[in-house]
Formats: C-alpha cells, sequence, structure tokens
C-alpha cells in the first residue's frame, strides 16, 4: 500500500495527499483516469475533491475546477471555510474556478448534433474545457446538474459523456466527476436509467461517500474505494471524518462498525 502522504503526480499514479485515502490504494490513481466521486446530498462529494485539488497546487499541479452548480465567489468561500485560500493558486495560475451554464452546454450539443449530424465528430473542447489552459487534473461538480439539464435527452447525454471521457483520456487527464446518488443501492448505477449506467462503465474508477445513521440515532459519514480499474485497493466501508478548518479525514483502519444504515 502507498506510504507516501503528500499529493503528487509520479510515475504513472496520482496520489490525492489525503492520507487515509491514499493508503487505501497500493499505488495511488492511475493517471488519466476518470473517477467518479458518488454520494447523498451533503456526504462530503465536493470537499474531498476541492482538498485533493489544492493539494495537488500545493505541488506545482494544475487544476481545473468546473462548477456547474455554485457560483465561483461562493466556491471560494467554500474554499476558505475549510481553511483553504485559493487566492495565491488563481494568481500563480495553478488553479482555474470556472462556472459552466448546463443548459448552454445542452443547447450546444444540440446546435452541434443537428448541424453535423455526425454524432461521433463532436469535439468537446471549444463546448466545455478552457483552451487555454491544460489541467493536471479536473474536477467537474456534477454530472448530476449536466445530466438534468439533458432533461429528456438521455440520448445527448450520453454522447456528451462519451465525448468528455474520451476528451480527458486522450489528453492523460485524471478527473474526479462528482455524481448525487439518492440512494446507497445506487452506487455505481446512477439513478438506475441506462444512460447513467453508462456513465458508470465509462468510469475508472468509483470512490462512494455514505451518510451514515446509526441505530442509537447519530449520524456520520463512511466512505470506500468502489471500483479502480486494473488496481488493488483496501476493500472496506471507513470512516470519514469533516472538520472545520482542517476539512477531510478518512481513517482507512476504522471499518464502521454497530448497527448502522447506508443512507
Ligand atoms: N466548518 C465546518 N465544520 C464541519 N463540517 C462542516 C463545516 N462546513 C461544512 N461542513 C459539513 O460539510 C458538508 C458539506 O460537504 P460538501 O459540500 O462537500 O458536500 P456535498 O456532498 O458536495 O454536498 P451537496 O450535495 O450539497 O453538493 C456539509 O454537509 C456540512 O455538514
Ligand atoms: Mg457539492
Amino acid at each position: 500500500m502507498v506510504k507516501q502522504t503528500t499529493a503528487g503526480i509520479s510515475n504513472g499514479y496520482l496520489l490525492t495527499g489525503i492520507p487515509g485515502l491514499d493508503k487505501m490504494m497500493d499505488h495511488g490513481i492511475p493517471v488519466g483516469s476518470a473517477i467518479l466521486i458518488e454520494g447523498g446530498p451533503g456526504s462530503g462529494k465536493t470537499l474531498l475533491c476541492l482538498q485533493t485539488g489544492v493539494n495537488l497546487c500545493q505541488v506545482g499541479k494544475k487544476v481545473l475546477y468546473m462548477s456547474f452548480e455554485e457560483r465561483e465567489d461562493r466556491l471560494r468561500d467554500h474554499m476558505h471555510q475549510f481553511g483553504f485560500d485559493p487566492t495565491e493558486f488563481e494568481k500563480n495560475g495553478l488553479l482555474l474556478i470556472k462556472r459552466f451554464n448546463a443548459l448552454d452546454i445542452a443547447r450546444s450539443v444540440e446546435a452541434l448534433l443537428s448541424e453535423a449530424k455526425k454524432e461521433l465528430l463532436i469535439d468537446v473542447q471549444p463546448v466545455l474545457i478552457p483552451t487555454e489552459f491544460t489541467p493536471d487534473f479536473v474536477l467537474i461538480d456534477s454530472l448530476t446538474s449536466i445530466s438534468s439539464a439533458f432533461s429528456g435527452e438521455k440520448y445527448r447525454f450520453r454522447i456528451y459523456m462519451e465525448q468528455l471521457f474520451r476528451y480527458l483520456e486522450s489528453h492523460n487527464i485524471t478527473s474526479f466527476l462528482i455524481r448525487e446518488s439518492a440512494n446507497p443501492t445506487h452506487i455505481g448505477k446512477g439513478s438506475g436509467s441506462d444512460n447513467e449506467e453508462a456513465v458508470s462503465f465509462l468510469s475508472d474508477g468509483i470512490i462512494a461517500i455514505y451518510n451514515v445513521l446509526y441505530e442509537n440515532g447519530t449520524r456520520g459519514r463512511a466512505m470506500e474505494i468502489f471500483k479502480l480499474r486494473g488496481e488493488n485497493f483496501d476493500r472496506k466501508v471507513v470512516e470519514y471524518l469533516i472538520e472545520g478548518g482542517k476539512g477531510v479525514t478518512i481513517n482507512p483502519d476504522t471499518v464502521i462498525t454497530g448497527k448502522y444504515q447506508l443512507t
């Protein structure tokens, strides 16, 4: 298992710098992988991604944070609350926080499709990834928002996802793609529709974060690595803590026990 505790990209693997998480993998996350970060509302998906992003900026890696939900200034506030200051990284060009309108994307895809009628030739780059910035790591918050903008047009969403995954892979960009799951039994399947399942198959890994309800009425959080293509990793559901000023702590040796429900 990984011994190093700092974030980085070397020998074809990415380390998040979240010690507990890195220790659960033999080598780290293969560079160029697309990892789904799944979990219920408020479980800590955005925070896990932000923390990884900040850790990578600290070692000089370029990070693109694509938000389809909150405005840039709200995201900066969010980061401050957890004790991260994005200002310096943004100033020296390591961090780009960018908000996108998912409806604009859905409309562009529709226009491209009807114009070309050659779905497979669509290039997502002009639609999505800013051309002037070449990131090592991309966070997408969230696929759920993109999916809802394609309401009723699941086929287009699927084409768009295929293009996006292909783009990230061909540029060797490691990505964390957040997906909200309404129910822990949906982890790895999306909301159950065929198109969302396609996203699970396209992804190289899945990290699940759970809201835990214990029998005594208290709540906690837990996480597991659900899938990591081609790699060996610890298969267990372990404690996931969020602390103000400190952010995420994952305790890989603390498997959740007792009577509980994952919600
Ligand atoms: N200062 C703090 N100290 C401890 N916990 C905090 C603090 N600030 C926020 N939190 C917790 O962190 C959680 C937010 O985590 P995060 O925004 O990463 O969740 P998420 O899964 O992305 O949520 P959403 O579904 O809203 O996108 C909140 O639910 C809150 O309980
Ligand atoms: Mg979030």
